[in-house]
Parts: structure tokens; C-alpha cells; sequence
């Protein structure tokens, strides 16, 4: 190589692959911002085109090397030992000495300072002493945006043009020659064959594989007791919680960093002072620099872990392979010490239970099996050869927390059981006799497999783990078939028979002699990686960027929920359904006089007096017309509805689908009722099979707590409307209720109090206290017969809500507009909330439009209105007539007419019966 013969008289050749092409992506980001800097000078003096030239030339290829690192990652794709190994070193060691040659010594007054003032502190021994101070105090992660302050400092110590002008253009051909090389190395790297849409080489966390090496270096050097007593210190036990801080992401999301910069992780460690086995959590960093009070170096992880007072989490962190520990606050929410029996393996929940055909995991919900298989699969892909699967995985080693709490194990944590003790090293015996030469992956699909039948796989040891286990597949696959279950998802079975079936490995270059990492971990990543994820989307809806919340929620064991709906045929209830309906036009007469009174106010004021109702259901799909002037009205507000439920393949999705049509006939019914009101349409689930489907229930809690979320916080609506319910509490969204209830603006809540079935309980959340429920009444006011049973429960209000008239599109005709008769409570709640909305916005209008007195007066109305007791006290007291059945039922006439604006009697009255309460 004749530049090594030239420049190249000082480089180390002592660092490593990993160690060089570390260090290089670290400071590479620095140089291009300085060479960027010096153009933005340059091309304001207009005068040294020949410098502008080389800085511009600089900025470019140092952003081109870095963008070729962050993409191409040499350290696993390098075969050890290689001829191409060797150039990359020799190449790499030339440019990082061109960029150590760069530096400024800290002689004159100036550079001095700046080092000091950026805590710049190259160290002695080390190679590349400078730029290892440098790499230390650059951010951590979005290397390529580094802050102007710290750039003009960086200008101080460091000239990156050479002084003698014959070598000026050096540094440009030293990083030309490593251009060209890593192109070529770049090509070795084989194509990928499979049809898998995901590129491995942007896959986020691909390099947490190092970090959890470094911990794992880190934990086994720094933990040196002798504790002969305690058997889980002399082999060094370790748990490290496996989804703790995990990015799942298996594609960039914008406007996050590539690459992770900095790792943390939960690692649990047993003590050994209580006769018991316990287990000590706490929490690890990575990071290239140290900060912050009350840490100090410690060379006894034995010592940070026993003794610790209950409700403490030490927190550690390792700096170049030195651990220090930090300051750790109470953490009283989450227990951080844990009794042994407090776990539960896999392996026992893999085991059938005495005289049955069923294991504990058998009753567990698919979609979190599919989940924990989806988290195990990440950890093979960061352990794969890695000290932290010494072991191999197994049902053994992995386990999850038993909550008191939860009579079910949340299997969507689990945690890996390790030794740190020395490693044996046994390499991975590449026998190409075996029938399958990759054990770890053999070993994942075996749980993946048991983790899918929810029972265990019997293998004896002096069987072939692998043909037994591809039997026991297909027998799985066949009864899968038959039952009705619908069969295994495809990515699933595609998953674990890219595990399993030696023959997958045939087609790929896995099937060679020796194999880079790369290639293996690029096989996981696209044939048992993304069919999972895959899997999770087709068959649950679960997007990986919601696994998080997915993974911290607190699951229910049941939780399905329902709706009801019933055409009403029988013409008696048409027609008084019809009645009631003559009756709301004084309603709307009253509406009609509050607008056009409201025409002499400005525009804001006007538009701040409509009422804005969320509407949580399938979505909104009306007649074509009836939609289009809706929209033009503004009276659906297309910028700030949205739909939670993913994006199934190949379906259309929106909230301008409805595949049910509850969702639309429940809108339907409140722009028809209500003109003062705004829709906002939060679709969350598709049909009334979604909602019923025990499979999605953790979704759909989750989207309903999502859409509860933005209508308070971002759409700021005032009422949120759930023509649905579930037969006991959901936490989820009992939380998300108690969360909204804390805002600014918190919205009133109605929901429909049946759940689908007659003579059943009353539903959850109409039945909850901070919730507005509504039964059913014809238009007579007389109590449907399908209300639930419930009488007593506060608070209830009867609404009209049998053959209620509402405007649908004919089957055949998009355009055609007809009108349709339907019962059930889901449709009585919109009508209430409809009542109450024209209640809400007439107010507003009537205050907005009063006297400057008047308003002084009755301005306390609008806040109270707004909460839950004010609206009940007027609902109560002034919006209700009793049926002869005894039956009060909402019926407004005599409160919500003309005639009460006289004199504002309507404030008045509010007045009045608010102070009543
Ligand atoms: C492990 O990580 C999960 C996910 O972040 C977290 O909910 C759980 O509390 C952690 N477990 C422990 C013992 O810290
Ligand atoms: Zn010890």
C-alpha cells in the first residue's frame, strides 16, 4: 500500500476492527461540520476559491464515509484474520492519524482555553490520545448536528489544513483511497435473496449487539466477590430484563438517529443476604462519557448490590469498560427487589398441568405468545454468539415476574437468566454433517414452537433435536388447520420454520463453511424477524411502534366489548318515533334564534360557541351528498379525526370507511339532532367482531385510550361519546378517563349503558360515576325493554332511542339518501348528547350575545356546564318529563324553547339550579 509508505509511519496497527471503525464514525460527524463551517466563511469572502474547493471536497467525502458507516457496519461483516480485514485496518489507521495529526497543541494561550473550556483531555497510552478526547466530548447521538458553540471551539484546536502546502491535499486522497476501499469491500456483501421488504443494514438496533457485550465484558470484570456461601455469586446469575429501553422498530422512524448512541439496561442480581433468594434491579448505561454528582468508580458490583434499602434502584454506568456507580433515586412506584419465588420460567408454563391436556400458557392470549416470540427473537438477534447465550436459549432461561396483583403471568416480559462467570468459549461446531448447523436458532424456533402450542416439546438428549421438533410442527400445523382457530398466521408458521427446517439455510449463504455474523443475524432479521412482525400486524393489528405501551399495559383477562343495535320495523314505533321528533323542532327553533342573535358577534365568537363532540366508534361513512355538505360546513372536521385502528394489507382504511355503519348512524343522529355540534371521528375499531374478539381486547383498549387522549388534549373537544361497552372496568382506559379528567378542558363522557344481550348488567363505562350513561326510551318516554337491568345506578339518564330516524345511503346508490329506523341504547346516547350539546352551544350564544352585565352575571354558567355536576344538576331538573311508566326520561320541550330567551329566563334558570345543585 503506497500511502502507508508515505504518511502512514506512525499508525498503530494495535487497535481492532471494532475499536477503528468506532472511532472513525464517532469523529467523522465533527470534521464534516468544520469543513462545513469553513465553507460558510469562504463563500461569504468570495475571495480563495481554491480553499472553498477543498473544504467543499472535505465536507463531502468525510458525510459520504460516515453515511457509508452507518449503513455498512464493517466489524461483523470483516471475516476475522481476512486479507480484507487486514486493508480495512492498514487503510483506516492512515486516516485516523491524518485527523490525529490535525489537532493543535494546547500551546498558545487560546487553544489552552478551549480545551479547557470543552473539558478536552487527550489521555497518555492511549492510541489516537486526541481524537479519543474528542469522541468523548461529542454528543452522544445525532452525531451529524453538532451545535454551533461547540464548533467554533472545535475551530480553535483543530487546523484541519495541513501548514505545508504540498500536503494540503493529502487528507482528500487519504480518504479518496478509504472511499474506494469500503466500495469494494461493499460489494463482497451478498445481495439479500429473500422477499423480506426490511433492509437489515437500517435496522435501528443493530448495534446494541455491542453493547450488551460491553455490559456483559463489564458486569463479569467488575463483579470479583467471593461469597462461597451464596451458589448465585460463584456462577455469577444474572436476569437481564429483555425489553427494558428496547427499540423494536425494525425500520427507521423519521427523525430518529440510525444508529442507538448510548444503551441502557435492567440487569437483576441475587443477593446473598437473606436466606431466600432475592433478586436486586437495577438499572446499567453505556455511554462513551461520564457526568453528573455522586458517582464514584467501584470495582465491586458485589457491593453495589447487597444491602440495598428496599425501593432503591442502583444505577450504574459503564465508561470505557470501568463501571461507576451513580446516584439512585427512590424509585416508590415499581419494586426494585424481588423474591425468587416472585418468578415463573417458561418452562413451568410450558408444562401440562396434572390430568389435563393443558399448560398455564395454553389459556394466554395468542397476541401476547406472538409478542414474547416477537421479543425473543430480537434477544437472539443481539446474543446470537454472544456471551449472554453462553447457555443456548431454552425455556429454562427465560422467566417472567408473577404480579399479586394479576391472577394471570403478563408473559410480555421476559427476562433472560445468565451466568457472567468467565466464558468457556466453545466455537459453534460448524459440523456440516449435522442436519442443522445453527443450534441457537434451532433452540428458538424450539420455543417459538412451544411458546405457539403453548406446551412443551419433548426431546430427549440423544435425540435429533431436529427432526423431532420439525415433526412435532407439522402435526401442530395440521391440528392448527382443523380447529377453529382459522389456522396459524403465516408469518408465524413462516418464523418458525425458518428455525427449524435445515433446508431454508440451503438457499442462503448460511449453508458455507464459515459464516460472518452478519450473514447469520441478517437471516434472523429477515426470514423469523419480520415474519413476526408481520404476523403481529395480520393477525392482531399490533404495529411494533406501539409494542411498548403494548408491553407496559396491564393486560385484562377478559375485557371484550360490545354494542347494540336493532332495525326497528314495527310502524306504532315509527310513528311516535316521528313524534318525538316534531317535538325537537321547538328545540331547533330555539337554536335558530340563538344563531341568528349570534350573528352581530365576530366570527371567533361564533365558532367558539359550537360545541365539539368526539365520537369513539367505526368510523363515518354517509350518503355521498350528505357527507360533502357536512364536510363543507366544517360540521365534520376532517383536519382532526383520525383513525386508531392500523392499517390492515391491502385494505382501505380511514376514518371515511365504516364497514359496520354503527359509527356512522351514531354520528348521523347527533348533526342531525344537534346543529350546533362539530363532529371529531375517532375511529377505533372496524366492526362489532373487532370489538367482541377476545384476541384484539388489549388493542382495542388501547386505541380507546389513545382516542380519549387526543380528543381532550389535542382536539379539545367538549363531550366524548362510546356507543359501546365492556362487562366489567377496563384499567386502560379508566386511566385514560382519570388523566382527561385532569386537563384544562376536561370533556363530559357519555356512553351507551347496554351491553349487547337484554337483561344483562349494566356496561362499563356507562356505569362509572364520572360518566354520563343513557338507556332507552320510545319516543313516548316509556323504558325499552332492552335496557339492562340495573336501575339504580348513578348517573343514568333515559333518552329517546327506538326507531330513531337517521339518513343512510341505499345498499345499491352511494348518492341515494334514505331514511332508516333504528333502536338500542347505542343510538339514545348520541340523541342525549345531542340534547345536551344544543343546551351547551344555546348558552353560549345566549352569554356571548348578552349584556355586558348580563355576562358578568351569568359567565360562571359556561364553566359549570362544562362539568360533569353542573350539566347533570340541568339535565336533571330541567331537561326531564316522567312517562306514566315512571320513566323521566329527557324531553326538553318545556326548558329548551323560545320563548325562555326573554329576558334570558334560560340563564336564569340555569342560575338557579346550579346553586341548587
Ligand atoms: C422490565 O422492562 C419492562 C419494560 O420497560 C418494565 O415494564 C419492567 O418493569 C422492567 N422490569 C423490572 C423488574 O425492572
Ligand atoms: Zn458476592
Amino acid at each position: 500500500m503506497k500511502l502507508l509508505s508515505i504518511f502512514g509511519f506512525r499508525a498503530t496497527l494495535a487497535c481492532d476492527t471494532e475499536d477503528i471503525y468506532s472511532l472513525a464514525f464517532a469523529v467523522l460527524p465533527a470534521f464534516t461540520a468544520l469543513a462545513d463551517s469553513m465553507c460558510a466563511v469562504l463563500e461569504v469572502s468570495k475571495c480563495d476559491a481554491k480553499r472553498l474547493d477543498f473544504y467543499s471536497c472535505l465536507t463531502t467525502k468525510t458525510l459520504t464515509l460516515f453515511d457509508t458507516f452507518d449503513k455498512w457496519d464493517p466489524t461483523e461483516r470483516l471475516k476475522e484474520f481476512s486479507a480484507e480485514e487486514n486493508d480495512f485496518r492498514k487503510t483506516f489507521s492512515v486516516v485516523l492519524s491524518e485527523l490525529e495529526f490535525r489537532f493543535l497543541n494546547p500551546g498558545d494561550d487560546g487553544v489552552k482555553l478551549a480545551y479547557r473550556r470543552l473539558d478536552f483531555k487527550p489521555r497518555e497510552g492511549e492510541t489516537y490520545p486526541r481524537l479519543r478526547a474528542l469522541k468523548r466530548i461529542l454528543p452522544e447521538t445525532g452525531g451529524n448536528r453538532l451545535n454551533k458553540r461547540l464548533v467554533d471551539d472545535l475551530r480553535t484546536i483543530i487546523r484541519v489544513e495541513n501548514k505545508a502546502t504540498s500536503k494540503q491535499l493529502d487528507i482528500l486522497e487519504i480518504l479518496d483511497e478509504a472511499l474506494k476501499l469500503l466500495n469494494s469491500l461493499q460489494q463482497m456483501d451478498a445481495e439479500s435473496d429473500s422477499t423480506c421488504p426490511r433492509n437489515f443494514s437500517n435496522y435501528p438496533s443493530r448495534n446494541l449487539r455491542t453493547f450488551t457485550k460491553k455490559l456483559f465484558d463489564a458486569i463479569q470484570r467488575n463483579w470479583c466477590c467471593h461469597c462461597a456461601g451464596c451458589p448465585s455469586h460463584v456462577s455469577r446469575k444474572a436476569r437481564l430484563n429483555l425489553t427494558h429501553h428496547r427499540q423494536f422498530e425494525t425500520a427507521p422512524t423519521n427523525g430518529k438517529p440510525n444508529l442507538i448512541g448510548s444503551a441502557l439496561f435492567r440487569v437483576l442480581f441475587p443477593t446473598n443476604n437473606s436466606r431466600d433468594l432475592e433478586w436486586q434491579d437495577t438499572e446499567i448505561s453505556l455511554k462513551n462519557q461520564h457526568h453528573g454528582k455522586a458517582e464514584r468508580r467501584e470495582h465491586n458490583l458485589c457491593g453495589i448490590i447487597q444491602g440495598v434499602k428496599s425501593g432503591i434502584r442502583p444505577r450504574m454506568a459503564i465508561v470505557e469498560q470501568n463501571l461507576w456507580q451513580l446516584h439512585a433515586d427512590a424509585d416508590l412506584l415499581s419494586p426494585s427487589q424481588f423474591r425468587d419465588s416472585e418468578f415463573v420460567s417458561l418452562k413451568h408454563l410450558l408444562q401440562l398441568r396434572p390430568g389435563s391436556n393443558e399448560s398455564p400458557l395454553t389459556s394466554v392470549r395468542q397476541e401476547d405468545r406472538l409478542v414474547l416470540s416477537f421479543i425473543l427473537t430480537t434477544s437472539l438477534l443481539h446474543f446470537i454468539r454472544g456471551p449472554w447465550l453462553e447457555a443456548g436459549f431454552s425455556s429454562e432461561n427465560i422467566c417472567f415476574l408473577v404480579s399479586h396483583s394479576q391472577p394471570s403471568v403478563d408473559i410480555t416480559k421476559p427476562y433472560l437468566t445468565a451466568s457472567c462467570a468467565a466464558l468457556r468459549r466453545v466455537e459453534p461446531s460448524q459440523d456440516l454433517n449435522m442436519p442443522h448447523l445453527y443450534p441457537d436458532i434451532l433452540s428458538l424456533g424450539i420455543i417459538l414452537l412451544e411458546i405457539a402450542r403453548g406446551v412443551i416439546v419433548d426431546i430427549v438428549e440423544s435425540d435429533d433435536r431436529c427432526c423431532i421438533a420439525l415433526k412435532y410442527m407439522e402435526k401442530w400445523t395440521k391440528i392448527c388447520e382443523t380447529d377453529r382457530s382459522g389456522g396459524v398466521p403465516s408469518g408465524l408458521h413462516q418464523a418458525i420454520s425458518a428455525c427449524l427446517d435445515p433446508n431454508h439455510f440451503r438457499d442462503t449463504v448460511l449453508d458455507q463453511e464459515s459464516v460472518v455474523d452478519y450473514e447469520v443475524r441478517k437471516y434472523i432479521f429477515e426470514r423469523i424477524l419480520y415474519p413476526l412482525e408481520d404476523a403481529l400486524l395480520e393477525a392482531h393489528q399490533i404495529q411494533l411502534s406501539t409494542l411498548h405501551d403494548y408491553i407496559g399495559w396491564v393486560k385484562e383477562t377478559s375485557g371484550v366489548g360490545s354494542f347494540d343495535h336493532q332495525d326497528e320495523i314495527q310502524s306504532e314505533k315509527q310513528l311516535v318515533a316521528n313524534e318525538w321528533y316534531g317535538y325537537l323542532e321547538g328545540v331547533h327553533n330555539l337554536v335558530f334564534e340563538c344563531k341568528e342573535r349570534c350573528e352581530r358577534v365576530s366570527k371567533e365568537a361564533q365558532k367558539a360557541a359550537r360545541v365539539k363532540v368526539a365520537i369513539l366508534d367505526t368510523g363515518l361513512k354517509l350518503p355521498v351528498p350528505l357527507q360533502a355538505n357536512y364536510e363543507d360546513e366544517e360540521r365534520i372536521n376532517v383536519h382532526q379525526s383520525e383513525t386508531f385502528a392500523p392499517q390492515a394489507k391491502g385494505a382501505i382504511h380511514g376514518w371515511r370507511v365504516d364497514d359496520d355503519g354503527h359509527g356512522s348512524r351514531v354520528s348521523q343522529i347527533i348533526l342531525e339532532f344537534a346543529p350546533l355540534a362539530d363532529l371529531h371521528i375517532a375511529k377505533i375499531f372496524t366492526t362489532k367482531d373487532d370489538l367482541a374478539n377476545p384476541n384484539m381486547a388489549t388493542q382495542i383498549h388501547m386505541r380507546v385510550a389513545k382516542a380519549i387522549n387526543r380528543a381532550t388534549n389535542e382536539w379539545k373537544v367538549d363531550m366524548i361519546v362510546m356507543c359501546f361497552g365492556f362487562d366489567s372496568p377496563i384499567r386502560l382506559i379508566r386511566d385514560a378517563m382519570d388523566e382527561a379528567a385532569k386537563a384544562k378542558k376536561p370533556p363530559l363522557f357519555f356512553a351507551a349503558t347496554r351491553n349487547d344481550g337484554a337483561h344483562k348488567p349494566m356496561a362499563w363505562p356507562a356505569r362509572d360515576r364520572s360518566v354520563i350513561g343513557i338507556s332507552a326510551t320510545d319516543g313516548d318516554g316509556k323504558a325499552s325493554s332492552f335496557n339492562p337491568l340495573d336501575k339504580d345506578i348513578d348517573p343514568v339518564f333515559y333518552a329517546f332511542g327506538e326507531g330513531v330516524p337517521v339518513k343512510v345511503a341505499t345498499p345499491n346508490d352511494p348518492d341515494a339518501i334514505i331514511t332508516e329506523y333504528v333502536s338500542g341504547t347505542s343510538y339514545a346516547t348520541p340523541v342525549a348528547a345531542a340534547l345536551a350539546a344544543n343546551l351547551l352551544g344555546c348558552v353560549r350564544m345566549v352569554v356571548a350575545t348578552s349584556s355586558p352585565e348580563d355576562q358578568v352575571i351569568y359567565n360562571h354558567i359556561l364553566a359549570d356546564l362544562q362539568r360533569l355536576d353542573g350539566m347533570l344538576a340541568i339535565l336533571k331538573h330541567r331537561m326531564r318529563m316522567k312517562h306514566n311508566d315512571g320513566t323521566e326520561s329527557l324531553l326538553p320541550w318545556n326548558f329548551l324553547k323560545v320563548e325562555l330567551l326573554n329576558d334570558n329566563k334560560i340563564l336564569e334558570d340555569i342560575a338557579e339550579t346550579l346553586k341548587k345543585g
